[in-house]
């Protein structure tokens, strides 16, 4: 019995010389202390030895006993430390070294202009409007007073998606979609994207705009000067000329475009000595709206009586607006997301 208590003592012992985890250290210790361990049962069997030979059997067990757990307690702390030691090691952090940034966003120029207009609106009582982009030929078209084969058609070429869908050429359908869903007095504002089949510097194939209408019993051309002029002054400047100019959209009668004082060269049309202004292109004004006194015509499509309704209404592009704000000559910067753009406007 002694030979084999020294080969099961060297064993044990070379074992946790060897154990490198705490988990192996645990299983060791069950293995050999253990309810059912290899030591545990040999101190159970004493009881089957002749009396005469239990003490001597006894103690040297109970020796080797306590010698295995003082082992195994002292590699415990040791590969404790050990793996403490490491990770210590591991998980420094040089705290001198420069710090990685987080880059932070911010807003679109398109989306701050959108929101600028917005804001002078909701100033005048305007509440906010949204309708489809992928709009019915009878919203973007018919009820706006533009048959089918009309030629009034050709200033809105555009994207046909399948069952006769396509997609907005303009916002004005929110008009409709409004007004077909309302009684008035109406006073809205319709931010959204377009779709056109254009596509150069100046002009792409997606692009935003926002409607206004107001529709109500008394609604005069006048109302219609008032609210655009006060806009037009909030967003460019309280000097900013303002000049209305007859012109023709199916949807108004009369229609007129609205025109402020070029930007750039300040409304003298010249750059310089003796060159043109390119912005304006000599004129000194600049195209910004389009508006008119809402036709009879739209009203009666959305079973309005034109007898005792009437309203203005009024659309612009706001790529077009920012470009004149911030001097930029090509729409693409807008789509491109070229931060070094972008930043700029932070
Ligand atoms: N919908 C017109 C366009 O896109 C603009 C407009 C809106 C003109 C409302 C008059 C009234 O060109």
């Amino acid at each position: 019995m002694n030979d084999s208590l020294d080969a099961l003592e060297g064993e044990i012992l070379d074992r946790i010389q060897q154990s490198n985890s705490e988990t192996e250290i645990e299983e060791l210790r069950v293995e050999t202390l253990g309810r059912k361990g290899r030591l545990t049962l040999l101190l159970r069997a004493l009881k089957d030895l002749p009396s005469e030979e239990r003490p001597r059997a006894g103690e040297r067990l109970n020796q080797l006993r306590r010698a295995l757990e003082a082992r195994l307690d002292e590699r415990l702390s040791a590969v404790k430390a050990q793996s403490r030691e490491r990770a210590l090691k591991e998980e420094q952090v040089d705290i001198t070294l420069p710090g990685s940034r987080w880059e932070r966003g911010g807003t679109h120029p398109l989306t701050l202009v959108i929101d600028e207009i917005i804001d002078v609106f909701w100033g005048m009582g305007f509440e906010i409007a949204r309708g489809p982009d992928i709009e019915d030929d009878y919203h973007n078209f018919e009820a706006l007073n533009i048959p089918k084969d009309h030629p009034a058609r050709d200033m809105q070429d555009t994207f046909f998606v399948s069952d006769g869908r396509l997609l907005r050429t303009h916002t004005s359908p929110v008009q409709i979609r409004t007004m077909e869903s309302r009684q008035p007095p109406l006073q809205i504002i319709v931010p959204g994207a377009v779709y056109r089949h254009d596509d150069d510097a100046t002009h792409s194939p997606m692009f935003h705009q926002v409607e206004g209408f107001m529709v109500d019993n008394h609604i005069a051309f006048s109302d219609l000067k008032g609210v655009l002029t006060h806009f037009l002054r909030q967003v460019f400047s309280a000097e900013t000329g303002v000049r209305f100019r007859p012109s023709f959209f199916p949807f108004t009668e009369p229609s007129a475009e609205i025109d402020i004082q070029c930007l750039i060269c300040g409304g003298h049309g010249k750059a310089g000595e003796d060159q043109t202004c390119r912005v304006c292109k000599g004129t000194g004004w600049l195209e910004i709206l389009g508006a008119g006194m809402i036709d009879p015509q739209v009203f009666r499509f959305v079973g309005y009586d034109p007898e005792k309704v009437s309203g203005f209404a009024f659309g612009m592009g706001v790529e077009r607006i920012a470009m004149l704000k911030h001097g930029i000559d090509d729409i693409r910067l807008f789509y491109q997301n070229d931060v070094r753009f972008l930043r700029q406007f932070g």
